[in-house]
């Protein structure tokens, strides 16, 4: 494995990697991908082994504009041109009716696929230079906490790859937005960087959940547990968590307690309860809300004790995660 920095010769090196069909780690704005190019079969299945994700979960096809997206579409319906126009290069992913230009493999048989224009600049640079599609899901082992740092990559594939790229930091930290276009209606298959209510402005219309739709992909990478932790995540209401948390340290489980700023917060932290006082900001909370699921482990903590923050805007895309790695969703 190769950890390089991703300038100009880094990408052209990634490039002549993933035509040969070699797997690379490469950096989005949400979290790291591990990418294949679409038409190299043993380079796609290759990613499901290194995962350990079943084949029958569909990868999202990375492509550098809406002019490639729609070559990999039988039909780019005009709800996918709205938000193509108004949120990609972004964290938001079109579920369309695919093209014979995708492969099986990549969709694992499904009739419709998952397209992204990513917000990386060097990706970006990657894919124009590609001149095809690129494969990746998050690059982390089936069910475990998505990357955003190349080093988070190193650690939990760094063997399995050829090559990681380093773009730094992802700067929104969760997985993109995952949006069905493939029926009658828009259903939302997966909150991320970009909400619902950003969603239903552009389309005009609502944004359905799974269960109101009467047509709607299936969307096997939407485990209950996933996004996990080893640590035990445990969610409790604001007023309780610092009993909670207490009574866990005195029964002697190593606790760690992930609580927005509030004068308790602040008292408990001075007595020595370690405490993750969680960014009021949504944004800045979910930049960081991996690396610090990584850190709880690192630091081989028992149970994380968490609040929810509110559902507005990224707050969605949080709960959702949280409660993931609670195994609760
Ligand atoms: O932000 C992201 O989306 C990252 C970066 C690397 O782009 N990728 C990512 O990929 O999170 P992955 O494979 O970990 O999650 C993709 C999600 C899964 O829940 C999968 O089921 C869903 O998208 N998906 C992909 N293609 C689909 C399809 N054709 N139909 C329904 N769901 C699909
Ligand atoms: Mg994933």
């Amino acid at each position: 494995m190769l950890l390089v920095a991703a300038d100009d010769v880094a990408i052209h090196l990634a490039s002549r990697i993933l035509d040969q069909g070699g797997l690379v780690a490469i950096p989005t704005e949400t979290v790291y991908g591990l990418a294949a190019a679409i038409n190299h079969p043993n380079a796609v299945n290759r990613i499901f082994t290194v995962k350990g994700r079943p084949k029958s979960h569909p990868l999202i096809v990375h492509v550098p504009n809406t002019i490639a997206a729609r070559r990999y579409a039988s039909f780019f319906p005009p709800a996918a041109e709205k938000l193509a126009a108004a949120f990609w290069p972004g964290p938001l992913t079109l579920i369309v009716p695919r093209s014979t230009a995708v492969p099986d493999c990549v969709t694992g048989g499904h009739p419709t696929v998952g397209l992204r224009v990513p917000a990386h600049p060097l990706t970006l640079k990657l894919l124009q230079e590609l001149g095809h599609g690129l494969a990746a899901p998050s690059a982390n082992r089936f069910t475990e906490v998505s990357p955003t740092r190349a080093s988070h990559v190193a650690t939990d594939l760094g063997n399995e790859l050829d090559l990681i790229l380093d773009g730094g930091p992802c700067s929104v930290g969760v997985e993109s937005t995952v949006i069905d276009l493939s029926g009658n209606s828009p259903v939302l298959l997966r909150p991320g960087g970009i909400s619902r209510e950003a969603l239903e402005r552009v389309l005009e219309t609502t944004v359905l959940n799974p269960a109101e739709a009467e047509q709607v992909a299936p969307s096997p990478g939407q485990h209950p547990l996933h996004y996990s932790p080893r640590a035990t995540v445990q969610i409790v209401d604001r007023k309780l968590i610092w009993s909670e948390a207490r009574n866990l340290s005195k029964s002697g489980k190593k606790t760690r307690v992930f609580a927005f700023q509030s004068p308790v917060a602040q008292q408990t932290a001075e007595d020595n309860l370690d405490v993750w006082i969680m960014p009021a900001d949504l944004n800045q909370l979910a930049q960081e809300l991996y690396s610090r699921l990584r850190q709880a482990d690192q630091d081989a903590i028992d149970v994380l004790v968490v609040e929810l923050p509110t559902s507005s805007g990224m707050g969605q895309a949080i709960r959702d995660r949280i409660l993931r790695a609670a195994g609760k969703s």
